[in-house]
C-alpha cells in the first residue's frame, strides 16, 4: 500500500490532482485504521499510470477512464483522432506563421498565409512588412518585381536593369490611349497631370505629345527617374514636366492639384481600391483618373495563371467588380476597354530582346529565367487575364 506522498512522487503529480482523481472516482483509497490516512494499492497506481499514458495519447480524463473500462467506442476514437489532426494542423500553421514573422524561412505554408493576409487587408499587410524591417520600397518591390520575401538585392537589381532598357516598364497602347483621351469632355480643362508610377516615362511622353498640360511624373525608382529627367532636359521640357521621387502610397501633393491622374500598370502595386481612395483627394472637381488594372477576363482560369496571380496579386478581381468598386469609391465610369493583345506582344518582344542583350553581357541569371517563364505563361494563357483600361471621373 502507498501513501498519498508516495503516489504523488511515483507518478509526478500534485496532491490536489491525486485527490481530484479520487473525488472523480477514478481511483479509490482505503483508510489506514491507525490514523485514518489514505492508502492506495498498487492496482490503483497502475490505473493512474495507464490514464496518464492515454492522456498523452490525446484522450481527455473521462475518455481515458471510459477507454480503461472498455466503454470508448471506435467512433469516439475516430472523432478524437480527427480533432487531434485539426489541432496539429493549427499548430503547424502557427509554427510557419511565426517562422515567417521572425524571418526564419519562407515556406509554402507561410507564403499561403502571407497571400491571405495581403488579399484580405492589403494596407495592413504592407504596414506589417514595414514593421518587419522592409522599407516601403522593398515592400512594394515584392509586389512588382521580386515575388519572394527572401529575394536578394542582386535578383531585384537585375530586374531594374532589364526594365530600364525597355521602352516601357509595363504594356501600353498609344492608339487605345488616344481613344481614351477622346472621351475627356474638354482637353482645355486638363491643365495639370500626374503620371503615377511613371517608370522611365512612356506615359509622360505620350501625354506631353497629346495634351497641352503640365505633367508631374512620380516614381520611387531613382534609375527610371534619372533616365526620364535626361529626356526632359534633352527635349527642353523643364518648364512643363517635373520629375518626383516619391511614393504612390503617400503622394506629396495638395488636394485637388491635378485634373488628370494617369496610372498605367501601377495601381495594382498598392491595390486597386487603396489607390482609388488615396489618389481621389488629389483630383480637382470633375477630374479624371485613368487606370490600367490587371483583371481576370474569364470566370474559369487555368490553375497555372491562378497560382501565378495568387502569388503576384492576391486581390486581383474581374472587370465587373473593378467597375463597381470604382463607382462605389465615388467615380463615374466613362469608358472601360481591355488592352489589346498586340500591346502585350510588343512588350514581350522588347523584353525578349533586352534579355538576349543582358545574357550576352552578363551571363545567365535566375531573374532572366524567371522573366522567360513569365513571358511563356502570359503567352500560353493570353486572354484569361489582362489589363482593363478604365477612365473614371471624380464625382
Ligand atoms: C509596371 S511599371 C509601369 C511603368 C509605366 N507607367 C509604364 O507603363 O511603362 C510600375 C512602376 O511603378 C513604380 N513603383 C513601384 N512601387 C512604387 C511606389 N511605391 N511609389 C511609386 N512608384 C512605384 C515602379 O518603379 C515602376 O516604374
Amino acid at each position: 500500500m502507498f501513501t498519498v506522498f508516495q503516489v504523488c512522487e511515483t507518478l509526478d503529480i500534485s496532491r490536489s490532482t491525486l485527490l481530484y482523481y479520487e473525488r472523480r472516482g477514478l481511483i479509490t483509497a482505503v483508510r489506514n485504521p491507525a490514523n485514518n490516512y489514505r492508502l492506495f494499492p498498487q492496482s490503483e497506481i497502475d490505473k493512474l499510470r495507464a490514464i496518464k499514458l492515454l492522456q498523452a495519447g490525446g484522450l481527455s480524463l473521462s475518455e481515458s477512464l471510459s477507454c480503461l473500462q472498455g466503454k470508448l467506442t471506435p467512433g469516439q476514437m475516430h472523432e478524437r483522432l480527427s480533432s487531434l489532426a485539426e489541432q496539429i494542423n493549427r499548430l503547424e500553421q502557427a509554427y510557419s506563421i511565426l517562422q515567417a514573422l521572425s524571418g526564419v524561412s519562407s515556406s509554402e505554408k507561410s507564403r499561403n498565409w502571407q497571400q491571405n493576409f495581403e488579399r484580405q487587408t492589403p494596407e495592413t499587410y504592407f504596414n506589417w512588412l514595414k514593421t518587419q524591417g522592409f522599407s516601403e520600397l522593398q515592400a512594394l518591390q515584392i509586389r512588382w518585381i521580386s515575388k519572394d520575401m527572401t529575394g536578394n538585392d542582386d535578383y531585384t537589381e537585375r530586374f531594374y536593369e532589364l526594365f530600364l532598357n525597355m521602352r516601357r516598364q509595363g504594356p501600353g497602347d498609344s492608339t487605345l490611349n488616344l481613344e481614351i483621351l477622346s472621351h475627356i469632355d474638354s482637353h482645355e480643362q486638363i491643365k495639370s497631370i500626374l503620371d503615377m508610377g511613371s517608370g522611365t516615362g512612356a506615359g509622360t511622353q505620350f501625354l506631353v505629345e497629346h495634351l497641352n498640360a503640365n505633367i508631374t511624373a512620380l516614381d520611387n525608382a531613382k534609375t527610371f527617374l534619372d533616365q526620364l529627367s535626361k529626356w526632359v532636359k534633352s527635349e527642353r521640357l523643364e518648364d512643363r514636366v517635373s520629375v518626383i521621387d516619391a511614393s504612390m502610397l503617400s503622394p506629396p501633393f495638395k488636394e485637388k492639384q491635378f485634373d488628370l491622374i494617369w496610372s498605367e500598370g501601377s495601381a495594382y502595386i498598392m491595390g486597386f481600391t487603396n489607390a482609388l481612395k488615396t489618389w481621389k483627394p488629389l483630383l480637382s472637381d470633375d477630374g479624371y483618373l485613368f487606370i490600367t488594372e490587371m483583371c481576370w477576363l474569364t470566370d474559369k482560369p487555368d490553375p497555372e495563371p491562378q497560382h501565378f496571380w495568387q502569388d503576384a496579386y492576391p486581390e486581383m478581381s474581374n472587370v465587373a467588380t473593378r467597375e463597381q468598386q470604382a463607382q462605389q469609391a465615388g467615380f463615374e465610369l466613362i469608358v472601360s476597354k481591355t488592352l489589346p493583345q498586340s500591346a502585350w506582344d510588343s512588350f514581350h518582344q522588347d523584353m525578349r530582346n533586352q534579355l538576349q542583350i543582358l545574357r550576352g553581357k552578363r551571363g545567365e541569371h535566375r531573374a532572366y529565367d524567371d522573366s522567360d517563364a513569365e513571358i511563356d505563361m502570359f503567352e500560353q494563357y493570353a486572354g484569361q487575364f489582362g489589363y482593363q483600361c478604365l477612365l473614371l471621373r471624380k464625382q
